[in-house]
């Protein structure tokens, strides 16, 4: 059976870069306060890239795709199998997946989105590792992307200081040599109310209420132990020590809840990536992007065992453990 190696990343970030003071003076102008003190102390999140109007989200899922086809030396039609995680689609249908696959030039790979919010990116990538080992796929595309801003309540403090857009992605590919060697991803509905946009359109309107609402001190204790049982359940299916990971690349929300996280895990800091401070959360593209980073940046390297974490909305969370 191969394994699914990652075999190249990219990531894409909209070029408009919005710091806390820029955010905190246009809420101001609507008489509504916050302050780049509150938000670093609360998150750690110092600025965040916000998509221009109009931009969408298989605009970002695009560029960076094309970055990790390069990264990974992968020409778009050797794919077979795209998958975007994304819960701010350009549409209900055809899928984000399908409209990147038409951007990128492919045509036949099979295409489709996966929805679980902050989770997503790691849905999807356990998904497309399935595909590999059951050998109904060799080359795959797994990109998480997010126009997060269009879904979020612009007048509600408590939420909108939290969220950026972006894009990141990775080449997986059928490989003989290790690559991913386990996942878990769980989920519990009855979590609901905790986190969610619970708008639709029907009958030409929008009915319910179209943005993001989250009780953030239940998502905090949620995150932290669902993340930290994860960690451990998928460490110990693939008999592999939690010391012995290199990277913990966990979904980036806030900062103080990464800490909290490795600090539970007995992981050093030096081992967590955090990118929340430049990106802010990102939903689905967080974790490809913070990944791409410190590939980039030369911390992750070929051989490094390194642990991606989600959670988010649903409620959903999950890990994989990937040699790199
Ligand atoms: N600026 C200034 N004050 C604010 C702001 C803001 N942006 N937002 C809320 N406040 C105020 C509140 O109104 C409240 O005021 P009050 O005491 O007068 O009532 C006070 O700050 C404290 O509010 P809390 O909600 O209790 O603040 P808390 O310390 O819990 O921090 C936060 C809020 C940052 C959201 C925290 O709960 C958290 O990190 N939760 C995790 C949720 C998260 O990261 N969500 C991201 C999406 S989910 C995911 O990706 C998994």
């Amino acid at each position: 059976m191969p394994y699914a190696k990652i075999i190249g990343s990219g990531g894409y970030l909209p070029p408009r870069v919005v710091s806390n003071d820029e955010l905190a003076a246009d809420l101001a102008t609507r008489q509504i306060v916050t302050s780049d003190t509150w938000i670093t102390e609360r998150t750690g999140i110092r600025q965040r890239h916000l998509a221009d109007p109009g931009v969408v989200t298989s605009q970002l899922a695009t560029e960076a795709a094309r970055r990790a086809l390069a990264d990974a030396g992968v020409d778009a039609s050797e794919l077979d199998l795209i998958i975007v995680a994304t819960s701010t689609p350009d549409f209900i249908f055809p899928s984000t997946a399908c409209l990147v696959q038409a951007q990128l030039g492919n045509k036949g790979a099979a295409a489709f989105d996966v929805q679980a919010v902050c989770s997503g990116f790691v849905y999807a990538l356990t998904t497309a590792e399935a595909f590999i080992r059951a050998e109904r796929a060799t080359t795959a595309l797994v990109i998480g992307a997010e126009v997060f801003s269009s879904i979020l309540d612009w007048n509600d403090r408590g939420t909108c200081v939290l969220f950026g857009d972006g894009a990141g992605a990775v080449v997986l590919r059928a490989s003989e040599e290790p690559g991913i060697l386990g996942a878990r991803l769980n989920a519990d509905g009855s979590q609901m109310k905790i986190l969610y946009a619970a708008g639709n359109v029907a009958h030409g309107e929008v009915t319910g209420d179209p943005f993001l609402r989250m009780d953030g001190q239940a998502v905090f204790k949620l995150a932290v132990t669902s993340l930290a049982a994860s960690a451990q359940g998928v460490c110990e299916s693939a008999g592999i020590r939690l010391e012995d990971i290199d990277w913990l690349v966990p979904h980036q929300a806030n900062v103080r809840i990464i800490n909290f996280l490795g600090r539970k895990l007995g992981l050093p800091e030096d081992k967590v990536v955090i990118t929340v401070d430049r990106h802010a959360n990102t939903s689905a593209a967080s974790v490809p992007l913070a990944l791409d980073a410190a590939r980039r940046d030369g911390r992750v390297k070929p051989g490094d065992l390194v642990l991606m974490q989600g959670v988010g909305g649903g409620f959903t969370w999950g890990s994989v453990l990937a040699r790199m």
